[in-house]
This record gives C-alpha cells, sequence and structure tokens, in this order.
C-alpha cells in the first residue's frame, strides 16, 4: 500500500528497484527453485535477526546463523542472477515470486514484515559478494531499537551502512508494484467465489436437514478446504467478507463467518492444516441444530416466551444428534458433535446445556465459542435490531466474564481483528470518516488498523475511498490520524459491506 503523499515511484533511497513481470509471481505448480530457496532465506535471515538479537556478536551461534544466511543467499544470486527481497503489505517476494505464508513461517514472516515496515525498507537487493560481516551490520541496524518515524530511521540504515562501508545490499522504498496490485485483485476475487460459494452450500446443507434429507458432506467438505487454504494464502479479503450482512441469509452468512473466524482464530493458535479442516468444519455445523428448531421461533422479533426458549436452547443437543445421524453415512468427525453440543456452555459452564458431569469444554469448541459471540452481536437480527459496534462488542467479549469466553482465545482474536475490528465505522482526528479494512500487520499497533477513508472532513461520503495506514507519521514523527471513537453505520447511512465487494 502506498501511503498518502508518496507517490508509488521509487523517488529515493540509494537505487531504485523495480518489480519484475507479473507473469512469474504467478502461482506456479510444483515447488521451483526460487520458492523452495526464497523459504531457505526467509528462514536463514530470520535465524540471524534471533541469534543476533540473543546472543553476543562474537557467538558461535551468532557467526553460524550470519554464515548461512550469506550462504543461501550467495547461492540464488549465483543461480538466478538476483536476489531481491521485497515486501508489500502481508506478503514477501523473493525475484517477484510471492512466497507462501504458511504454518511454519508465520512467526518469520510477521517479524521480517513488522521490521521492514519499522523502516520504510519496501525491497532489498543482496549484490554478489555480500559476506557475514556485511550482514552483521545490516541487520543489527535493521533491528536495533528505535523510537525514530520510519521516514528517518530509512535514512539512518542507509548512514550506518555508508559509514562501515558495506555497499553490498540497496534498497527500494515501499511501493505497490503492479504485480503486487494485481495479485491483490485476484486473491480478492477468489474470497468472494469462495464466500459466495460456501454461503450457497451452506445453505442447501441447512435446508435438507430441515427437510430430514441427507446433505452432501463431500461438498462442505470442499467449501471448508477451500476456506482454510484461502485463510493461508491471504486472509484478509475473506475476513473481509464477514461484514456483508444480508438479512435473509442471515443463517448461512453466520455459519459460514463463524468458519471463516474459526479458521483464522485456529491458525494463530497454531493448529496444523487438517486440525483446520476439523474446526472449520464444526465451525460450520455449529447451529445445524437450529434447523430442527421451528422457523417461527428462530425469526420471532420478540422475545421468547418460557416454551419458545426451550426449544431455541434445545439446538446444541439436536445438532449433535443431527451430526450423529449423519455419520451413519459420512465420515464426519467427531469433534464437531461437541462443538455443536458445547458451543453455549460457557467456560464456566453456566450456559446450555446445562453440565451433568465434570468437563473441560475443548478448545475447538471455545474457538467456535468467540467467533460465534463476535459475529452474533455484531449482525443484525429478527430479534435485536440494533447491533453492537464490532469494538464494543470485543471489549464486552473481553471485560465482561459472564459471557464465559476463553481469555486466551478472546485474546487471540484481538490480535486477529485489532481493537477495531474489520468493517468498524471509525471517526478520525482529521473528522474524516473511515472504515477499517484491516488489522495493523504490525502486531504493536493494535489500535492502528488499516482504514478507508469514506468521507472528506465535513462528513461528505465518497465511495471507493483511499487507503490510508493509521500507523503512517509524518516527516516530525506524528501519526497522522488517530481514531477518536467508532459510529454507527447507520447514523450516517453507510452499508459497510458496500465497501468490502
Ligand atoms: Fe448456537
Ligand atoms: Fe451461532
Amino acid at each position: 500500500m502506498t501511503a498518502p503523499g508518496r507517490g508509488p515511484t521509487p523517488a529515493r533511497g540509494v537505487a531504485s528497484v523495480t518489480p519484475r513481470s507479473v507473469a512469474v509471481f504467478e502461482e506456479m505448480g510444483g515447488d521451483s527453485f526460487i520458492r523452495r530457496n526464497g523459504r531457505v532465506f526467509i528462514q536463514t535471515f530470520y535465524g540471524a535477526l534471533r541469534a543476533i538479537k540473543l546472543y553476543p556478536v562474537e557467538n558461535e551461534a551468532v557467526r553460524k546463523a550470519l554464515d548461512d544466511v550469506a550462504a543461501t543467499a550467495a547461492n540464488i544470486v549465483r543461480q538466478e542472477g538476483d536476489l531481491e527481497f521485497r515486501v508489500s503489505g502481508e506478503f514477501i517476494f523473493i525475484n517477484s515470486t510471492r512466497l507462501r505464508l504458511d504454518l511454519d513461517n508465520y512467526a518469520s514472516f510477521s517479524y521480517l514484515l513488522a521490521l521492514c515496515r519499522a523502516s520504510d525498507v519496501g525491497a532489498v537487493r543482496v549484490l554478489e559478494g555480500a559476506g557475514a560481516r556485511d550482514w552483521l551490520t545490516f541487520l543489527s541496524v535493521l533491528q536495533s531499537p528505535s523510537k525514530d518515524a520510519p521516514a528517518a530511521r530509512f535514512g539512518q540504515l542507509l548512514g550506518r551502512l555508508e559509514q562501515a562501508g558495506v555497499r553490498t545490499f540497496e534498497f527500494g522504498p515501499p511501493a505497490e508494484g503492479e504485480d503486487d496490485k494485481e495479485f491483490r485483485e485476484k486473491s480478492k476475487e477468489a474470497a468472494k467465489r469462495t464466500y459466495s460459494q460456501s454461503v450457497a452450500v451452506t445453505k442447501d446443507v441447512i435446508n435438507s436437514v430441515r427437510m430430514g434429507r441427507t446433505p452432501n458432506i463431500k461438498k462442505i467438505k470442499r467449501v471448508v478446504q477451500s476456506i482454510v487454504d484461502q485463510i493461508l494464502n491471504e486472509e484478509t479479503s475473506l475476513v473481509g467478507l464477514t461484514t456483508i450482512r444480508d438479512y435473509d441469509e442471515y443463517t448461512f452468512q453466520h455459519s459460514v463467518n463463524v468458519c471463516i473466524f474459526s479458521v483464522a482464530l485456529g491458525r494463530r493458535l497454531g493448529l496444523s492444516k487438517i486440525q483446520l479442516y476439523d474446526l472449520g468444519l464444526a465451525a460450520l455445523f455449529h447451529d445445524i441444530g437450529k434447523s430442527r428448531v421451528p422457523v417461527e421461533v428462530l425469526n420471532k422479533t420478540e422475545s421468547l416466551d418460557d416454551d419458545e426458549w426451550r426449544l431455541m436452547a434445545a439446538h446444541p443437543w439436536l445438532g449433535m444428534l443431527a451430526l450423529f445421524q449423519m455419520r451413519g453415512q459420512q465420515e464426519l468427525p467427531y469433534r464437531a458433535m461437541v462443538v455443536a453440543y458445547e458451543h453455549h456452555m460457557k467456560t464456566d459452564l453456566t450456559g446450555y446445556p446445562k453440565n451433568v458431569r465434570p468437563r473441560m469444554m475443548s478448545i475447538f469448541s471455545k474457538v467456535v465459542a468467540v467467533a460465534d459471540g463476535f459475529d452474533a452481536a455484531t449482525s443484525r437480527r429478527s430479534y435485536q435490531t440494533t447491533p453492537l459496534t464490532p469494538a464494543a462488542v470485543l471489549q464486552e467479549m473481553r471485560d465482561n466474564r459472564r459471557r464465559g469466553m476463553d481469555p486466551v482465545v478472546v485474546k487471540a482474536f484481538i490480535n486477529l481483528t485489532g481493537i477495531y475490528p474489520v468493517g468498524t465505522l471509525v471517526v478520525l482526528d482529521t473528522f474524516e470518516l473511515g472504515i477499517v479494512h484491516s488489522a495493523n500487520p504490525n502486531p504493536e499497533m493494535v489500535s492502528r488498523p488499516v482504514v478507508r477513508v469514506v468521507s472528506d472532513n465535513l462528513g461528505n461520503l465518497t465511495y471507493d475511498g483511499a487507503l490510508v495506514d493509521l500507523a503512517d507519521r509524518d516527516e516530525a514523527g506524528v501519526f497522522r490520524r488517530t481514531i477518536i471513537k467508532t459510529a454507527d453505520p447507520d447514523r450516517y447511512g453507510i452499508r459497510v459491506g458496500d465497501f468490502f465487494v
């Protein structure tokens, strides 16, 4: 993303680093040399940074880590004739090939992205002959703690390397190349396809159960797989789509949203891909019992009387039974039944169904309960006409212990969404209105998300407004924009979902 007031064309730095052709970064089948070695390079890069941080420079571990990164880089330069490391948003490109973010490299990716952001580094080209000593200087400066603004740090980085006589690195500023934009567009399209397909299949399944037919679980498994794959590939687009709220489609969208949040949350909690498939499936089916509750009760606008409430509160065990019946024909993990049964129990077991013997809620149930609580409270439903702002819901989930959410899972959820979750309408200190587009990739900036500015400073709406990063500072190191408060989109006639499609 390009910060305000800074054009996409590199204008400073030692040398500009230009993005290469789009074709190269296209996902190709198989594991190419660059993808394989790019990953090794990131690991050794990260390993060296960690070693420098943990040990004195003369330590053997530091020396070895520096030799590793220098050798890996040299190997790529030799084979490819070039080594360009480039970051853009939440992505890392090596020689214009985007590296796949997966569970194993999550920590290294996040750390490198945060470091580059803090020093305004968009691209680094490693030249032939970069030795261990050059790497030591570069990495030490890059990770030295400082409160200076990124632009100032960028200048310091160049200065310190110059002083030390290190000339084997060239730097480029953050710039959104054409290929990044194209990749972003493609991810967005893929996310939309995944989302609408998921809603359609979920609708089919829920309606089948409602009519006493056996649903096609294979189809739903494929849907869950595509949600997991999409989230591992690029999370922001799919999470953004959870803000679309279509009153008529509530039940189906809710299931899909809970699945998306649960998978994104599970990834942060370190679950494996296979576990994420199971979790996603359980999340998608968590309310399947509601298809056994009469529609009049489900859609009732007034508060429920005792009998109606009893019917409603039966959905967890009705869901478990429905899944148990499906298990006869098709492979369905046992965990999905547990989640359907436990998701309203609360961690202190004061929820429903009433618990009869000691139990520990499963981690899947805790995750789904948080995702479910968040989505339900931020949606407009028949019996809840004014939804809370997403930020207020998060605060409630965190601070009100009676909600019975697991504090660790809630914390991970806040890390995922930021204090201001995607889709929150915020008022900025510039008097502009903004809609939160994505959490800040830097975990230290949870209150400074990336925001789409949707009005001028008089409150006149502007469609398709610019994306701005609230962590951006001006030359004096002062934040350009800061959130003053959250606001109700209805008051401004804004449909948040419109800004995500
Ligand atoms: Fe439920
Ligand atoms: Fe639910």
